[in-house]
C-alpha cells in the first residue's frame, strides 16, 4: 500500500467525518427551530413542569392543539367543544354549577379552570388521570359530554383535508388518537395564569396590594386559619386530596377520590384546586355547590361540613366580618391576566 493511497483514506474519512459533524448540527438546529419558547408569567417561575419526553413542545402542535380544543366535531353531534365547557372569557370554566354536555345533559360535577395544568401531574378532581394527554380522551367519549366513539373522531377529522396536513406534517401519519392527545394536551400546557397583583407585590411592588389583600394574606398562612397548609406554594395547591366535607350531607354524596382507589382514607377527598384566577370562576366546589367567594368563606368559617373522614386540618375559625372580607381581597388579587388575550398570544408567538 503506497503513501497516495493512505493519504486518500485519510481524505475520505475526514470528509466523511465533516459530513456527519455537518449533518448532526443541521438536524439539532431544526428541532430548536420547532421548539416553543414557553415563557412563564411572573410569579410561577418556581414551580414544576410535567412535560413528557415524547410530547415536546412545539408550536406547530400548539397551533394544531388550540385548533381542535375549539373544534366542535370532536362531539358525536357536533355540538360541543372543549370550550364549550372550557370557555376563554370565563377563565376556562363554564360559569355553572355542573357541567352540561351534548342534548343539555348534566354530568355530576364542576367544570374547574383548566389553568397552570402544566404543573400537576395528575388531572381530574378525583386525581384519575395520570397524565394532560391520557385526560383528553375522558370528554370525547364520556356519554354526556361529546360521547364521540374515538374511531368516529378519527374518521371525521380525517376528511377534513387541512387538520389531515396538520397531522402529517407534525405526527408524519393521517389523524391519530395517540396526536389528537398530544396536540390538545400542548396546546393546555402553555394556558398560564400569573403575573397577578399578588404575583407584582410579591416582586417587590409594595404597591400592587391593597392592605386589606395584605392582611389578608398574613390570615391565610396564619396558623389561626392555615389556608396555606393544603393551598400551598405558588400554584396555591399541595396536588394533593382532601376531605373539607363538600357534599358529604347529600344523600349519595360523591365519594371522590376513594371510587378511584377504595382505600378508606381517601373517602371524600378531593384535589385540592389551584387559587389562581379563582375571582373569575365561581360557582365553587367539586359539585359547584358554593356561588361566591363569601360562600366559600363562610364554609371554611363554620368548619366545613362534619363527615367521619373529614380532615384535621378544617376546623372553625371564627372569623370577624373584616377578616373575612381581607381574605376574599387576598384571593381577588390572584387574579391573572387571560391566557388567551390578544397582545398575550402575539408575544407566544403562535398567532
Ligand atoms: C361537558 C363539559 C366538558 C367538556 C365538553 C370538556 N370538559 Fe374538561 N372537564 C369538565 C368537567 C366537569 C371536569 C371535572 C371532571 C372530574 O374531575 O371528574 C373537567 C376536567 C378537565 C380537566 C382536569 C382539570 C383539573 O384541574 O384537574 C382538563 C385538563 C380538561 N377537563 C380538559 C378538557 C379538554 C381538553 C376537553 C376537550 C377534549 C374537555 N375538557 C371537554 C367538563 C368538560
Ligand atoms: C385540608 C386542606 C384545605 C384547607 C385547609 C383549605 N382548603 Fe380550600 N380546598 C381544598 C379542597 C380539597 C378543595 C376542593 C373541595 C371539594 O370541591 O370537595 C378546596 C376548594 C377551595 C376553593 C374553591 C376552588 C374551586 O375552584 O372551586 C376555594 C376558593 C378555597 N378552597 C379557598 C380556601 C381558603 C380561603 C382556605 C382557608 C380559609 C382554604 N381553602 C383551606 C383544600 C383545603
Amino acid at each position: 500500500m503506497g503513501s497516495k493511497h493512505i493519504s486518500k483514506n485519510i481524505f475520505q474519512l475526514l470528509t466523511f467525518l465533516l459530513l456527519s459533524i455537518l449533518m448532526i448540527s443541521c438536524n439539532k438546529s431544526s428541532e430548536r427551530a420547532e421548539l416553543f419558547d414557553l415563557r412563564i408569567p411572573l410569579g410561577l417561575d418556581s414551580l414544576t413542569m410535567f412535560i413528557p419526553e415524547d410530547n415536546p413542545l412545539t408550536i406547530e402542535k400548539i397551533k394544531l392543539g388550540r385548533k381542535l380544543f375549539f373544534d366542535e366535531r370532536l362531539s358525536v353531534d357536533g355540538t360541543v367543544s372543549c370550550a364549550t365547557c372550557h370557555n376563554p372569557l370565563l377563565g376556562f370554566a363554564d360559569g355553572r354549577s355542573v357541567a352540561v354536555g351534548i342534548e343539555g345533559l348534566e354530568g355530576p360535577r364542576s367544570t374547574p379552570a383548566i389553568i397552570n395544568r402544566l404543573f400537576s401531574q395528575v388531572q381530574f378532581w378525583d386525581g384519575r388521570a395520570q397524565s394532560l394527554e391520557e385526560q383528553v380522551l375522558e370528554p370525547i367519549e364520556n356519554t354526556i359530554e361529546m360521547n364521540n366513539p374515538l374511531e368516529n373522531v378519527v374518521k371525521t377529522l380525517n376528511a377534513d383535508e387541512s387538520i389531515r396536513n396538520d397531522f402529517q406534517k407534525i405526527f408524519g401519519t393521517d389523524v391519530t388518537v395517540e396526536g389528537l392527545q398530544k396536540a390538545i394536551a400542548s396546546f393546555e400546557r402553555i394556558l398560564l395564569s400569573g403575573e397577578s397583583s399578588f404575583d407584582k407585590y410579591m416582586a417587590g411592588d409594595k404597591k400592587a396590594l391593597s392592605e386589606s389583600a395584605r392582611n389578608g394574606f398574613l390570615l391565610f398562612k396564619s396558623e389561626k386559619v392555615n389556608c396555606i397548609t393544603c393551598h400551598k406554594g405558588t400554584n396555591f395547591t399541595d396536588e394533593l386530596f382532601h376531605n373539607s366535607g363538600v357534599g358529604m350531607d347529600l344523600e349519595k354524596p360523591d365519594l371522590g377520590r376513594f371510587v378511584e382507589t377504595k382505600n378508606d382514607t381517601d373517602y371524600g377527598r378531593f384535589k385540592t384546586p389551584t387559587l389562581r384566577d379563582i375571582a373569575r370562576t365561581s360557582p365553587y366546589m367539586h359539585n359547584g355547590s358554593l356561588r361566591s367567594l363569601s360562600e366559600v368563606i363562610d364554609f371554611y368559617n363554620r368548619g366545613g361540613i362534619r363527615n367521619d373522614n373529614l380532615s384535621i386540618h378544617i376546623k372553625p375559625l371564627n372569623l370577624t366580618e373584616e377578616e373575612k372580607e381581607n381574605l376574599i381581597e387576598f384571593m381577588r388579587s390572584l387574579t391573572g391576566e387571560n391566557p388567551l388575550s390578544a397582545g398575550k398570544n402575539q408575544s407566544l408567538g403562535i398567532n
